[in-house]
């Protein structure tokens, strides 16, 4: 299957900031939530059927508590409060993998911070598309 990674500083951003001062993200930077309960990074994802997929979040979380985040798909949550523990650094970036069904055509995944420290840093979004063919034998 075929792995397409979503910038989080290309999604719809509520309540957070694109930074680049911390290094090893993707792309141009990544999205530092405001430290507030409800701010989100919401990803338009083309599905061209409905399929399961596995959803990666790539993140950073330089402190030692959780920043929690509601992932939602079209407005359905599908991991409530998915822990995003603290990573080490900011500049130690993680993933958070989970399982989700996506529509044929337009769909919103949605990840939103559900206490008031919001989000962590979050770099992207990587869909493991089973309708399309993979890009590499590995
Ligand atoms: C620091 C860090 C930010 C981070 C913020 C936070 O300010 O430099 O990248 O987003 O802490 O606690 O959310």
């Amino acid at each position: 299957a075929a792995v397409v990674r979503y910038e989080a500083e290309d999604a719809t951003i509520a309540r957070g900031a694109v930074e680049s001062n911390h290094p090893g993200f993707t792309g141009a930077g990544f999205v530092n939530y405001d430290n507030v309960t409800g701010s989100y990074v919401d990803w338009t994802v083309d599905s061209p059927r409905a399929q399961t997929v596995t959803l990666t979040l790539r993140y950073a979380n330089g402190t030692t508590a959780e920043r929690p985040m509601d992932v939602s798909v079209n407005g359905t949550v599908v991991s409530a409060a998915r822990s995003f523990p603290g990573t080490g650094s900011w500049t130690n970036w993680a993933t958070a993998t989970l399982t989700a069904s996506l529509g044929a055509g337009t769909n919103h995944v949605r990840a939103t911070a559900t206490t008031a420290g919001g989000g962590p840093n979050v770099d992207s979004l990587s869909v493991d598309d089973q309708t399309q063919p993979a890009t590499d034998w590995s």
